[in-house]
């Protein structure tokens, strides 16, 4: 047996987003989300909408309770735009300001360090009638909202950060239609990708000039890009792959710049954005304290011959495919590949190529399709979620005896909750939640993960 042992101080704990838990039309201005489930709720997993999520607006207290009892010393949540600020007159909510302040109080009576997230997909649709991040407009009205939380909350909250999984919004939005606005535009996804990376290099400038004391980061999903052979295509490829969905956010938001071959690329192909000198040098000068990653599966790149879509601009001279590499270890469950390794791949290339910023790991976990069908004496009986994690940890623990600069791990999720267009399709939590009736039952894992976080060691 091997004994595995994480730094002192390290972060253990969970994340969620309001859209995927609270759960309330109190109060509340409509998001993207509530309107696009008004418009086609057919497209939602047994058309169960935004607004049947775990009430985490009424039960927070509950679930702090039980977080406190899972070990988690910080836990990541996101503010909603649309709930805290009245959007056509941008003035705060005053009950909306009380929620999170409770929120954030709770937390920390309890220990529990809050990790804020400003934007979670969650564009509030007035916000997108105007454009959503296509336009500077709201770009700026961002940032204001972003100041508005650094001076309501910032006292209390030293963890923040601007963005999750940035490049979604846009693949979703702008490129593959599984997110409202559900365009197919390469030329106006890039904008709105560049518009994004600007945004968070404004609200860290603004962060910083008016000399808070906390640290502030963003949170990206990075998947390894691994080419299927050694062929020279599928290299490329995988290479390709690499500079669109991982180093067009990771590059600017670390180091200030995009990297060339990616600027090469758009140029030829005209998709190079509409920008200012201006924007360039505060995106250069205004770069992240730290990074939250994370990581579900690697990208298995194989190169294509054919266009997948001739409508779609998008990538139109490398062609790239995620290949179905016999042998990957997969979960049986949900469809994902398992590949522990990539956290340590990731972690590797942190140091060695990104002056070894601190990072933790934002989000890692394993969601699985109808999981009431492991109840055992009225609980969720998850040891391949005790597994997953595991052998996850196994692997982050090896990259920082590395000397790797990561500083906590962070499960996806804390309680089962909403999941987007798969609403309630995968669990992926430590508590599971019955959403007729909002009760809670813990899992077997969360158990498990209690003596994780409180002896800061795992044995294999
Ligand atoms: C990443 C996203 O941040 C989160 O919103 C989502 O539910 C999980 N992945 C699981 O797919």
């Amino acid at each position: 047996m091997t004994k595995y042992v994480f730094p002192e101080g390290f972060w253990w704990g969970s994340a969620a987003s309001a859209t995927q838990t609270e759960g309330t039309k109190l109060f509340k201005d409509e998001t993207i989300w509530d309107k696009w489930f008004e418009e086609e709720p057919n497209r939602f997993f047994d058309g169960v909408g935004p607004y049947q999520t775990s009430d985490f607006y009424h039960k927070f207290e509950e679930d702090i309770k039980l977080m406190k009892e899972t070990g988690h010393n910080s836990f990541r949540l996101s503010i909603s735009w649309a709930r805290l600020m009245d959007q056509d007159t941008n003035e705060v909510n005053d009950e909306a300001v009380q929620f999170y302040n409770r929120v954030i109080n709770g937390l920390k009576e309890n220990h529990i360090e809050p990790f804020v997230n400003l934007y979670h997909f969650d564009m509030p649709f007035k916000k997108q009638q105007q454009g959503g991040f296509e336009s500077l407009e709201v770009v700026d009205r961002y940032v204001d909202y972003a100041m508005t939380c650094f001076e309501l909350f910032g006292d209390r909250v030293k963890y923040w950060f601007t963005f999750n999984e940035p490049i979604v919004p846009v693949e979703g939005g702008y490129l593959y239609d599984f997110h409202y606005p559900n365009i197919i535009d390469a030329k106006r996804g890039f904008q709105v990708a560049f518009n994004t990376v600007l945004a968070n290099a404004q609200v860290i400038k603004a962060y910083k000039e008016n000399g808070y004391d906390g640290k502030i980061g963003i949170i990206l999903n990075l998947s390894p890009s691994y080419p299927r052979s050694e062929n020279e295509a599928d290299v490329k490829a995988a290479e390709i792959a690499d500079l669109f969905f991982n180093r067009s956010f990771l590059d600017p938001v670390t180091k200030g710049q995009y990297p060339q071959d990616l600027v090469d690329i758009l140029k030829k192909h005209e998709l190079v954005p509409t920008y200012t000198e201006e924007h360039l040098n505060t995106i250069n000068q205004y770069t992240v304290d730290l990074l939250g990653v994370n990581y579900y599966q690697p990208r298995r790149v194989k190169a294509r011959d054919t266009v997948p879509n001739p409508n779609s601009p998008f990538f139109p001279e490398y062609y790239f495919d995620n290949y179905e590499m016999p042998g990957r270890k997969m979960n049986p469950y949900r469809g994902w590949e398992i590949y522990p390794k990539g956290i340590y791949d990731i972690m590797i290339n942190l140091k060695e190529n990104y002056h070894n910023i601190e990072s933790f790991i934002s989000e890692n976990g394993m969601g699985v399709e109808n999981e009431a069908r492991f109840i055992e004496d009225g609980q969720i009986n998850d040891t391949y979620r005790i597994d997953f994690v595991k052998s996850h940890l196994i692997w982050l623990n090896k990259a920082i005896e590395e000397g790797a600069n990561c500083t906590g791990y962070h499960m996806w999720t804390f309680m089962d909750n909403w999941s987007w267009m798969n609403a309630y399709k995968n669990r992926y939590g430590f508590v599971s939640v019955d959403i007729d009736t909002m009760k809670r039952t813990i899992k077997q894992s969360r158990k498990w993960f209690k003596e994780v976080s409180a002896s800061n060691s795992l044995n294999d």
